[in-house]
């Protein structure tokens, strides 16, 4: 059947539409990514992200961000029970960290924060940043301390529903890495898998 004029106006109306729908989309899309992006459509310093936080390390000292004071931080949030993404994560900071000479690494402390402090106490959590060179912190504490870390990171975390009922339960979670300033302030984070080598431009960036 032949198009009559009417069709072809609503035709032409629809790819309109379309048009409109896509490039409304990747513009949502931009201001999205490029907010949360390393670089930062809004600019780092505006993004309210991260401050105080009082934790337990690995040793059962009560921290604060003040002890880390003066450094750059880089900061993950996970679980050791996780059994592939975290291990992942803290390994490519290790990776990152390494690629730093020496002089450059006594400026940034790596940080590993459990959200799921309730079996991630002090000596598994010992046990476990050692797999990641000497220099990670592991920091845990209570439930309701985790709890407000995550909260000022604005990091999300909850025990996965399939599992919520076994002693072996996994934990969904939020799985960036932030990179923090010497003031505590956040400067930028990395997607899941990011390159070391991206990381490591970005604290050399900072120094
Ligand atoms: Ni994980």
């Amino acid at each position: 059947m032949a198009d009559n004029p009417m069709k072809r106006g609503l035709k032409r109306g629809l790819a309109l539409a379309l048009v409109l729908a896509v490039a409304l989309g990747g513009f949502a899309a931009w201001r999205y990514f490029s907010r949360g992006g390393q670089i930062g459509g809004m600019g780092a310093e505006q993004i309210q992200l991260g401050g105080p936080f009082t934790l337990v390390d690995q040793d059962g000292k009560t921290v604060t961000e003040k002890d880390f004071a003066g450094r750059l931080m880089l900061v993950y949030f996970g679980y050791t029970f996780c059994p592939d993404v975290c291990p992942t994560e803290l390994a490519n900071m290790a990776a990152a960290y390494d690629l730093l000479k020496p002089e450059e690494q006594k400026q940034v402390q790596l940080v590993f924060i459990t959200v799921d402090p309730e079996r991630d106490t002090t000596q598994v959590l010992k046990d476990y940043v050692g797999n990641f060179g000497n220099d990670m912190v592991g920091l845990g504490g209570s439930a309701e301390q985790v709890k407000a870390a995550a909260k000022a990171y604005r990091v999300y975390y909850a025990r996965s529903k399939e599992t919520a009922g076994s002693s072996d339960y996994l934990m969904d979670h939020s799985g960036f890495v932030y990179l923090m300033g010497r003031d505590d302030r956040y400067r930028a984070h990395f997607r899941p898998a990011a390159d070391p080598q991206s990381i490591a431009d970005k604290i050399r960036a900072l120094l």
